[in-house]
């Protein structure tokens, strides 16, 4: 036998033995892996499909695919409510689950990607349940209702540009036009509003100002695959590529970037207003960031502040214009829920419940139906139809029979869980908003296990600012204009991209409401006006007409008394 000698070790090293000696090694990494998640891993006994066992791959291609919602469901009907669908990851679309799932120390899982939106954390990724809670203790104020009630007025002015935007342009043009980024205009424009006290300005530019809204969408499916592939982003985030690519700066050309860049001019103009005295009683959340102080007394620093108003456009614009075009979606699709609602806010309206600038608390009293129209909107097709992992504590838990050891990834995803039928009836895949309307007990089941806004104690602190602009913009839009689906074949496409959800192709024309109510008598047709005022309908009689004589004029008058 030849000895093995320093020679023939060299002369083995070939490009090719090399490449093969790889190849190898990955191929035998894969096995290992294969065979420690498939038969060792503790949650083996989960029902899922094979490939979603054993490799993140698989949530990660139907991901892309945009099918990741439609094929869970089918795979639900199939094994059940719990399913394995990432080596690390199960999945509960049992809505009496969520308070489990969700509880008070359940950490959110690595699956939160640290660092992507810049160095300094914001509420939405902090993984550790404790330094969320300090945070989050701290940005209750600027949140809570009775601060965001008093920004209701700025929301008020965007909304009256809005509309007045919608009938300069489309109203008796005959213009066929897209509503879909007409709704996220307005909900941009309302949020960097309430954010800086400045809107971006879209409805006034009546466009994708900087191309944010098609930026944000494009990055969609990274946003989407980093959650999902997160061993591998962590590992690549803090290489030079990673930091070119995965974390977003200001320098960006991508919507994000642009973003940065506003909201850093704005924070930077408002510190010198400061300085020079000129910042008066600003209403908006930035100034409340930087009035906020923490449990010592101390303020937040620029760096932190920098990365929640970031977080409140990326969270808050996008997904308030998905729930905007989805209730006109459903609404225009469904005509007996459109002729009910719009009597609805008419009645309202004409009987002074409701104003010319509808408030808050005005619709939830006096718009039942229209306010079950907005939830039923969000069951069935939340802004965010994604996964939202926690992981599991200490003591583990049980399900279906098995127990979940600490540490493993666990969530629900409310496009799923709004479906299950035990809670939402069987005809749960249905659009029928007076399911929130016909026993108290049933609407308390409801709302107890909505999920269109998270769950637990990381529920979305904007909660109030969406719901503000959804009682009031789709409520103007059909009390001012009737809108007519330019193919009523295609009303348009529900799209999900990375866990994110908005409609696209929603083409229509709008006319203004029929001012007009024609009733005929014998001599002739009387006109009879309605006019608002301040928003409330007075309704006035059109005389002039040669052909009527006054007999008859007032025996109409005493008959519609
Ligand atoms: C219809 C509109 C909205 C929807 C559907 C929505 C949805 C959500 C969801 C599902 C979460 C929880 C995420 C998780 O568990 O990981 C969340 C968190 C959050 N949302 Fe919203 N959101 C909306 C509007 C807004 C608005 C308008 C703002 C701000 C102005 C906002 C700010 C936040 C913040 C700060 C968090 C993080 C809360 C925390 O972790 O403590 N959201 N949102």
């Amino acid at each position: 036998m030849p000895a093995f000698t320093p020679q023939t070790l060299l002369s083995l090293l070939t490009i090719r033995n090399l490449v093969l000696a790889l190849v190898a090694y990955v191929l035998l990494s894969w096995a290992e892996q294969i065979i420690r998640y498939r038969f060792f891993s503790p949650l083996r006994d989960f029902p899922g499909p094979f490939w979603a066992s054993v490799t993140r791959l698989w949530i990660a291609y139907h991901n892309l695919k945009e099918d990741e919602c439609q094929v869970e469901l089918a795979l639900h009907k199939k094994h059940g409510p719990v399913l394995r669908i990432t080596p690390t990851m199960l999945l509960v679309s049992d809505a009496s689950k969520l308070p489990e799932v969700y509880t008070r120390n359940a950490d959110k899982s690595k699956y939160y990607v640290t660092g992507s939106f810049g160095k300094t954390e914001s509420l939405f990724n902090m993984q550790s349940h404790k330094v969320h809670a300090h945070y989050r203790k701290i940005a209750a104020g600027p949140y809570a209702f009775s601060n965001i009630k008093k920004m209701e007025p700025l929301v008020d002015t965007r909304m009256r540009a809005w509309m007045r935007k919608m009938e300069e342009k489309f109203v008796g043009t005959g213009e066929v036009f897209d509503f879909a980024p007409w709704a996220v205009f307005m909900a941009y424009d309302i949020i960097s509003e309430i954010g800086f006290g400045a809107p971006i300005g879209f409805i006034e530019q009546g466009e994708d100002v900087g191309g944010l809204i098609r930026g944000f969408h494009e990055g969609l499916p990274a946003f989407g695959l980093m959650g999902r592939l997160w061993p591998f982003t962590y590992r690549v985030k803090n290489t030079r590529l990673g930091e070119k690519f995965l974390v977003a700066k200001p320098e960006d050309e991508s919507g994000i970037g642009m973003l940065m860049r506003f909201r850093d001019k704005l924070l930077a103009q408002r510190r010198r207003d400061i300085e020079e005295g000129k910042a008066g009683d600003r209403l908006d959340l930035l100034q409340t960031f930087i009035d906020a102080r923490d449990d010592d007394g101390n303020p937040l620093s620029d760096d932190y502040i920098k990365a929640e108003i970031l977080l409140v456009l990326l969270a808050g614009a996008d997904t308030t214009g998905t729930a905007f075009q989805g209730m006109i979606y459903h609404v225009m699709t469904n005509k007996d829920i459109y002729h009910r609602l719009v009597h609805e806010i008419e009645t309202a309206t004409r009987d002074g419940k409701i104003g010319g600038m509808p408030q808050y608390d005005e619709v939830q009293e006096a718009c039942p139906f229209y306010v079950a129209c907005v939830k039923e909107t969000m069951r069935l097709n939340p802004s965010a139809p994604n996964i939202f992992p926690r992981t599991v504590g200490k003591v583990g838990m049980e399900l279906e029979g098995k127990f979940v050891p600490e540490g493993t990834e666990i969530t629900c995803n409310p496009w799923l869980v709004h479906r299950d039928p035990a809670v939402f009836g069987e005809d749960a895949e249905a659009f029928r908003p007076e399911r929130w309307l016909e026993d108290e007990e049933q609407t308390k089941q409801l709302n107890k296990y909505n999920m269109a806004f998270g769950y637990g104690s990381r529920t979305c602190l904007g909660k109030d600012i969406a719901m503000m602009e959804l009682y009031k913009g789709p409520l103007l839009f059909f009390r001012d204009f009737t809108p007519h689906l330019a193919d009523e074949k295609k009303p348009g496409v529900w799209t999900v991209k990375g866990g994110v959800a908005f409609w696209r192709d929603m083409w229509m024309t709008l006319e203004k409401r029929s001012a007009l109510t024609f009733y005929t008598i014998a001599s002739g047709p009387l006109q009879f006006t309605r006019w608002r005022d301040e928003g409330v309908f007075k309704d006035a009689m059109l005389t002039g007409y040669s052909a009527m004589n006054a007999r008859e004029i007032l025996a109409f008058m005493l008959h519609a008394q």
